[in-house]
């Protein structure tokens, strides 16, 4: 990951390069992000959707969210386009509409991973793509000696992918670790 402004730890380039190519390969047009940050991530999903596509972006931090629409807006990306939405990510989404999305791209708290799973199967339609940021979480994920809360949800986010037989996961090792999965058709 890469710091960015001081503020939040935005997705690197690599992960960044990789949510475009998702969002251009599934032609999504309706994208959810849980994690807004300062819009870094935001803005390669929007670069990656059909030019038509909404993204629908969720951060508990207003003044992120506020920097998020200025980093969209200064790259041109018109207000249409993008639905900013303040609060905790799990009260938010769980209002969101199911199966109605291409691509649910997850980087907030890692200690909620598993439910942000759990929401973004009932979101994504059939054939659609979940992604989490963090897979790695600082190397810790793949160190025994780490026990701390965090690194136990990572492991438990990654044992539920590789358990669940409709889904067609990878870890791509670009930023700190991209877990994606595809929800089969
Ligand atoms: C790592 S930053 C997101 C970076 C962004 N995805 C990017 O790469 O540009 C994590 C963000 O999640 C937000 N956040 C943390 N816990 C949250 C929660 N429970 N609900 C909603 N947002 C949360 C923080 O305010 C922060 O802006």
């Amino acid at each position: 990951m890469s710091a960015d402004d001081n503020r939040v730890a935005s997705i690197g380039p690599g992960g960044a390069a990789a949510l475009s190519l998702l969002a251009a390969a599934v032609g999504a047009k309706a994208v959810v992000e849980i994690g807004t940050g300062t819009g870094v991530s935001g803005l390669a999903l929007l670069r990656g959707m059909r030019p038509d596509g909404t993204l629908t972006t969720v951060d508990l931090d207003a003044e992120n969210q506020r920097l998020a629409r200025k980093t969209f807006l200064d790259a041109g990306i018109p207000p249409q386009r993008f639905r900013l939405i303040a609060g905790s990510a799990l009260d938010v989404v769980t209002r969101l509409t199911d199966g109605h999305y291409d691509l649910v791209f997850c980087d907030a708290d890692n200690q909620e991973c598993t439910a942000y799973l759990r929401e973004a199967l009932r979101l994504l339609r059939p054939g659609g793509v979940v992604a989490f940021d963090n897979a790695l979480w600082r190397n810790r994920v793949a160190d025994p000696s780490q026990r701390d809360p965090e690194t136990m949800a990572v492991r438990e986010l990654l044992r539920a992918v590789r358990d669940d037989d409709d889904l067609i996961p990878a870890l791509l090792p670009v930023s700190d670790g991209l877990l994606v999965a595809v929800k089969r058709a």
